[in-house]
Parts: structure tokens; sequence; C-alpha cells
């Protein structure tokens, strides 16, 4: 049953940043869709979270890597929620397969394009039609300074993520005589289950943020929020890294 409420659709948001940008989003009083692959008991945390801000939330396992899976997910949020609801895209599902060039492989090549760029193509492409007929989209997707800046290591990511700049100017020019916004948020280094093996103790990284600590999911969620809620704003890459890529 469709309620009066906007829907917001967060992917990779069972747990990390994805599930604090879905509480903030709930706290906005966004009806909430967690799209995810993984541990089902972090999934079912965020909605038992997001839930007891008063708001309906649903996760659907869904790998944002198929395009059959993303078009047969969006097809399930738009009758659970109401296509007309659908106002909030946030592209955050993303993975490392870190390894140096001359060694990596051509799966974990693939593996990170996939997921982390075609993942965003997938998902805009579905719901892109219902913010068009919506005349209202808002969408964000999770960029890194290591797409703007490079990072050796990290030949896999750092491209799926500077593709993510581009994929989010170009959709920004196409939708936004629509009434669509996209823009990216570049975080630096967030302390998340992806960043575990990363600590403060770390004084060469610690070196390396001017701000001198890693982020919080917080910082992050926050710079989102400011973006889905900034109607003149389109086409932006905000950092949220501390200073490292100024
Ligand atoms: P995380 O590893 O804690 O969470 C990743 C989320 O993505 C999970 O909910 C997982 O279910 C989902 N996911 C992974 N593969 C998926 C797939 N194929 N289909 C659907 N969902 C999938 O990651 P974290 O740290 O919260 O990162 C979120 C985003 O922020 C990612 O795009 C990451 O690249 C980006 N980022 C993170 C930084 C950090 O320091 N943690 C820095 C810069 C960017």
């Amino acid at each position: 049953m469709a309620d009066s409420r906007k829907t917001a659709i967060v992917t990779g948001g069972s747990r990390g940043i994805g599930r604090e940008v879905a509480l903030r989003l709930a706290s906005l009083d966004y009806d909430i869709a967690i799209v995810y692959v993984g541990d089902p008991n972090e999934a079912a945390e965020t909605v038992s979270e997001c839930t007891k801000k008063g708001v309906r939330a649903i996760a659907y396992v869904c790998n944002v890597a198929s395009f059959e899976e993303t078009k047969e997910t969006v097809n399930a949020i738009t009758k659970d929620f109401g296509g007309d609801s659908i106002e909030v895209l946030v592209n955050n599902a993303g993975i490392t397969r870190d390894g140096l060039i001359a060694m990596m492989s051509e799966e974990n090549w693939d593996s990170v394009i996939s997921v982390n760029l075609k993942g965003a193509f997938n998902m805009i492409r579905h719901t892109s039609r219902l913010f068009i007929r919506n005349k209202c989209g808002r969408i964000v997707n999770i960029s890194s300074v290591s797409g703007l800046m490079g990072n050796a290591g990290q030949i896999n990511y750092s491209a799926s993520k500077a593709g993510i700049v581009g994929l989010t100017k170009s959709t920004a020019r196409e939708l936004a005589s629509k009434g669509v916004t996209c823009n990216a948020v570049a975080p630096g280094f967030i302390r998340t289950d992806m960043t575990k093996n990363i600590t403060e103790e770390n004084s060469e990284l610690l070196k390396t943020i001017p701000l001198g600590r890693m982020g919080e999911v917080s910082d992050v969620a926050a710079a989102v929020v400011f973006l889905l809620t900034s109607p003149y704003i389109t086409g932006e890459v905000l950092r949220v890294d501390g200073g490292i890529a100024m």
C-alpha cells in the first residue's frame, strides 16, 4: 500500500555509509528502500532502525551489477511504495579488490567496474523514467578521492570512481530540464568495514589528511543529505575527505 511519503532508494544501505544515509533520510520522513547483497541481519537492523523513526522500510537483495536484477528490483520497489513516490536514489553500493596493476586479475578489474560503475548506471537507467514522469528526482552517487587523485594499488577502484564523476555530470546535464539533479560525494578515508584494516595508529595515513583524522559515516551522510536537499546544485562533486584532495 502506497502512502503520501516520498521514497528514497539507497544501494548498499545495509551497513556503513549507506546505513547512515538511510537513517538520516528516514529522519527526514522518507520511506526507505534498501538494495544490498550480503548479511541479511545487517539489512534487518537498518530496516528496524528506520521503521522506529515512523517510516516504511524494506530491504531488497539485489546485485547492482546485474541489469536484469536491478530492473526487477526497481519494479518491486515501484509496486511496494508506488512509482509516484520515488524521489531519491543514492548509489552507494561499492566494493574494493585492490592490487597492483602488473598483478591484477581480469576478474578483479571486471567485478569492481561492474559493481561500482555499472551498478550506478543500472539503477539510474531503471529509475530515470520514474523521475522524468514525476518531474522530480534527486540522485547522489558515491565516488571517492581515489577517483579524483588516483591511488597506487587501486586502478580498478579509482577507474570506477572516476567513471562515477563522468556518469554524474552527464546524467546531470541530460536530466536537468526534467527537474532531476544528479551529484556526487567523494569521501576520503571513512571509518567503516571497508576500511577496517586502516587504523588511526597508522601515522603515515594520518599525515595525508589535513584535518588529522579519518572521517565518520555521519560526515559523509551529512553531505549526501545536503546535496539531496539542494535543488539548485547539479553536476557537483563534493569532497568529504578532511582536505586530502584539495
Ligand atoms: P561497506 O563495505 O561497509 O558497505 C558496502 C555496501 O554495499 C553494503 O551494504 C553491501 O551490501 C553493498 N554492496 C556491495 N556489493 C554490492 C552489490 N554487488 N550489489 C548491491 N549491494 C552491494 O562500504 P562503505 O565503506 O560503507 O562504502 C560505501 C560506499 O562509499 C562505497 O561505494 C565505497 O566505495 C565508498 N567509499 C568509501 C570510503 C571509505 O573510506 N569507507 C571512501 C570513499 C568511498
